[in-house]
C-alpha cells in the first residue's frame, strides 16, 4: 500500500534525522561562536586571521601559543598609579612559528601576531600568604599584527584592541594610526616595533644575532626630557 509505505519512509527519516543531530548535537555545543567556529573547524590556529572586511579574528587558542613574558602593573607615563590601586597582570603571547623563527633570526616574520592579554590580579588566594597570583577577569585583550603590505601606512604593523570583560569582541579592525600604540611601539621597543627588551629570553637572541635597534636606549623613560 502506498499510503503505508510513505508513511514508514517518513518514520525512517525522522529517525535517522534524530539519530544525526543526537550525534552532533554535543559537538555542536562545544563549538564555539562566531569566527572562532572557523578556528576549531581548522584546527589549532597560529597567527593572524582576517575576514575578507579586513577584520582581525581574536583566536581563541592563544594561550597555546608561546608564552614570552608576563609584567605585573607596569605603567609608562610619567603620572603613577595611586597607592593600593590594583596592579594588573599583563601577559604576552605569540604564534609559534613566528617564534621559532625569531629564535633563527632575531627578527619577526611576516604574519607574526602577538596577544597582549592584561588579568585581574589577586591577594592571599588559597595557602597564599603573601604573593600576587592571576585572576579569572579580563581587563583588555589586545593585538599587533605584522604584514608589510596590509599596514605599509604604520611601518608593516596594525594595533587591536578587543575590548575586556565580558565585552570582548570576536573580530577588530585596526585601530587608526592616530591611536596611542603606533607611536609608542615605534619610539620605545628594542626590536622592530616589539619589547623585547622585556622578553628576557628573546632578548638574548636579538643581542646574539645584532638585531637590537641601534635607537634603542635602556635609560630612557616616557614622558621624561
Ligand atoms: C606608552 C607606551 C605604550 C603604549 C601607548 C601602548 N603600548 Fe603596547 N606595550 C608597551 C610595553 C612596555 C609592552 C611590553 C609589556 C610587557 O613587557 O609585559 C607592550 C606590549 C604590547 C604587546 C605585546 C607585543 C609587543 O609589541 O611587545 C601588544 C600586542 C601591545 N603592546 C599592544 C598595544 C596596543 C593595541 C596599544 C594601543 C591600544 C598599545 N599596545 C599601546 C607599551 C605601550
Amino acid at each position: 500500500m502506498p499510503t503505508k509505505l510513505i508513511v514508514a519512509a517518513a518514520v525512517i527519516l525522522t529517525l535517522a534525522g534524530a539519530v544525526h543531530l543526537g550525534a552532533q548535537a554535543p559537538a555542536a555545543r562545544q563549538l564555539p561562536r562566531g569566527a572562532a567556529a572557523q578556528v576549531a573547524a581548522a584546527g589549532p590556529s597560529d597567527g593572524p586571521r582576517f575576514s575578507a572586511a579586513g577584520m582581525l579574528q581574536r583566536p581563541d587558542d592563544y594561550r597555546e601559543w608561546n608564552f614570552v613574558t608576563t609584567g605585573l602593573g607596569m605603567t609608562y607615563g610619567p603620572t603613577q598609579p595611586a597607592a593600593g590601586d590594583p596592579r594588573f597582570f599583563d601577559n604576552v603571547f605569540v604564534n609559534r612559528a613566528s617564534y621559532r623563527e625569531f629564535l633563527k633570526t632575531g627578527q619577526w616574520p611576516d604574519k607574526t601576531m602577538f596577544v597582549l592579554e592584561i588579568r585581574s590580579s589577586e591577594a592571599k588566594v588559597s595557602i597564599d600568604n603573601g604573593g600576587q597570583t592571576q585572576g579569572s577577569r579580563i581587563i583588555a585583550i589586545e593585538a599587533a599584527v605584522k604584514d608589510v603590505n596590509r599596514f605599509k601606512e604604520t611601518g608593516g604593523w596594525g594595533y587591536f584592541d578587543f575590548g575586556g570583560g565580558t565585552e570582548l569582541k570576536a573580530e577588530m579592525p585596526a585601530l587608526p594610526k592616530s591611536a596611542t600604540c603606533y607611536a609608542c611601539h615605534q619610539a620605545n621597543t628594542a626590536v622592530e616595533n616589539t619589547f623585547v627588551q622585556f622578553y628576557p629570553t628573546l632578548f638574548d637572541v636579538a643581542r646574539r644575532m645584532g638585531t637590537v635597534k641601534p635607537t634603542y636606549d635602556p635609560n630612557h623613560k616616557v614622558g621624561q626630557p
